[in-house]
């Protein structure tokens, strides 16, 4: 199928492997990637938590395997050092070789106050400092059921968007994960799926500009298996999957990433 932003497959472990479990995810990680064949327009990302990633990062530089993997942190602040208890900086991260960051997941606005201000300061600081930033938006069960998932993305991508130059959007990906289908078995179907990364399409154009959002990767996110990935790839408008669950183990995370490669062929 032609797809002409690539895919991307990523993993968000959340608060889950520790280091012993991170170094042996990698290990049997490695070994299987060098079995498979990777395209340029494949990427692939694993956002363990952040003790975890400084393991995770050693060990896929120790492993030539790897290479195809990249390393994300879960948050970061958008200051650069200072009195923020708990926060991790995007310096921090650069001086581990991480380049990729994940802003504005359903789970930090539900539980630590994460606002469509405090996603866009982040989004803005960390694209200023370099790294790929995926933006994570969705409504949660009782929104779609009151009619509302447009007007809630719609404010989500509004006023989360970064005011950053276009060259620093081009490192910009945005997810749409359903808060209803987090965690929770219920997918959205791959027609539920399509219309609303068509409208977050409509949305980014009115934002900036058509060329932009052409361009953009919208990931699905939201109970993705091995099982359902394929149907959800195949929508024109799904550019890939952040995926919780099925990327905590070795087995279903490659069997998400050969789904990658199988789309591209
Ligand atoms: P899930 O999580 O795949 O376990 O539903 C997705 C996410 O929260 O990113």
């Amino acid at each position: 199928m032609e797809k002409s932003r690539g895919v991307l497959i990523a993993g968000n472990w959340k608060m889950n492997q520790n280091l012993a479990e991170t170094e042996s995810f990698f290990k049997a990680l490695s070994a299987r990637c060098e079995q498979l064949r990777f395209s340029k327009k494949l990427r692939v990302c694993l956002f363990p938590p952040v003790l975890s990633l400084f393991r995770a990062k050693e060990t896929v530089d120790q492993n030539p395997g790897l290479g195809p993997i990249a390393l994300g942190a879960q948050n970061a602040h958008w200051e650069k050092k200072g009195a923020f208890t708990g926060e991790v900086s995007g310096p921090m991260l650069h001086e581990i070789g991480i380049e990729w960051v994940l802003v504005g997941h359903s789970e930090r606005r539900q539980f630590f106050g994460e606002t469509d201000e405090t996603v866009r300061k982040r989004a803005e600081s960390l694209l200023t400092q370099g790294f790929h930033v995926i933006l994570c938006v969705g409504e949660t069960q009782s929104e779609r059921e009151s009619g509302k998932t447009y007007e809630v993305l719609s404010r989500q991508i509004h006023e989360g968007f970064p005011s950053v130059s276009e060259e620093l959007l081009s490192r910009l990906i945005f997810a749409y994960e359903p808060v209803w289908a987090i965690g929770t078995g219920l997918t959205a179907t791959p027609v539920q799926a399509e219309e609303v990364h068509e409208q977050i399409r409509k949305l980014l154009e009115h934002r900036t500009n058509h060329s932009f959002a052409q361009k953009t990767p919208i990931l699905y996110g939201g109970s993705v298996t091995p099982e359902n990935i394929d149907s959800l790839l195949d929508c024109a408008h799904v550019d890939g999957a952040l995926v919780g669950g099925a990327s905590l183990k070795v087995d279903s995370f490659t069997a998400l990433i050969q789904a990658g490669i199988k789309v591209l062929n």
